[in-house]
């Protein structure tokens, strides 16, 4: 089954028909939320809210280890997970969607492997293209029909937060190659690796990032983009539905 992970600004999906809801703990913990069950456009989806429902915790407060296991559990096959991310470069501008293709990891102190257990083998998962590319094809198919403003490909930075960065941060991560940032990114797409889910990311720029624009970022900012935005970006993922065939 087709599994959704909202982040910030998408803690329901409001044209989902539920259908269940599934409350379950993991041996990692409890997940964010209870997994909704649903159906969006003639097909069945799974839909957590990786912030919890209400949105209450950080991004370095989410247990992405419990969230993914249970989401397997429950069944999911594949999983799109939605960001609200600052632009960097021009590929990225606010308001605007992007599909990346590449992530580099600035996060510290995560839980970020499921294989932890040393009387297990030692396991080295490839992690050279994070994201899955019948997923994203699927995803640039519907992108490319929508109308809508998007970017086929980019690099995400997953940075730490939860406070956003510093200019010199961001001309940092623009010299990296970077051309989003978010904090939740990682390490949610390598444990969707290690648990062999195919998983792409659906990034709704929702601000210039630090330093890109002249003025200090605002929660108001934000918030209004991410109103419009992810009205836009849940009318994709039921497109994407109604056309996903596992
Ligand atoms: N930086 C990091 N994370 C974010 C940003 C940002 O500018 N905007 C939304 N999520």
């Amino acid at each position: 089954m087709l599994a959704f992970i909202g982040g910030t600004g998408l803690t329901r999906m409001e044209n989902l028909r539920i259908i269940d809801s599934h409350t379950l703990s993991t041996r990692f913990g409890a997940p964010s939320a209870p997994i909704v069950e649903g159906e969006l456009n003639g097909n069945k989806v799974l839909f957590l809210a990786r912030h919890g429902d209400p949105h209450v915790l950080l991004p370095h407060q989410v247990n992405y280890r419990a969230n993914l296991s249970a989401l397997k559990e429950v069944g999911a096959t594949a999983i799109v997970a939605v960001n609200a991310v600052g632009g960097i470069t021009a590929q990225a501008p606010t308001g605007g969607l992007v599909l990346p293709d590449q992530i580099i990891d600035y996060t510290w102190g995560r839980e970020m492997t499921l294989f932890d257990d040393p009387a297990e083998p030692l396991v080295h998962v490839d992690f050279s293209w994070p994201f899955d590319s019948a997923l994203r094809n699927g995803l640039k198919e519907t992108l490319a029909a929508s109308g809508l403003k998007w970017n086929d490909g980019g690099c995400y930075a997953a940075t730490q937060g939860p406070r956003l960065e510093t200019a010199a941060e961001i001309a940092r991560l623009e010299r990296d190659g970077c051309d989003i940032v978010g904090m939740t990114g990682m390490p949610e797409a390598v444990l969707a690796r290690e648990l062999e889910l195919p998983y792409a990311m659906l990034s709704l720029v929702v601000n210039p990032a630090a330093g890109k624009s002249s003025h200090e970022i605002t929660m108001a900012e934000i918030e209004a983009v991410i109103h419009d935005g992810m009205a836009n970006v849940c009318r994709v993922l039921a497109d994407f539905a109604g056309s996903y065939t596992a």
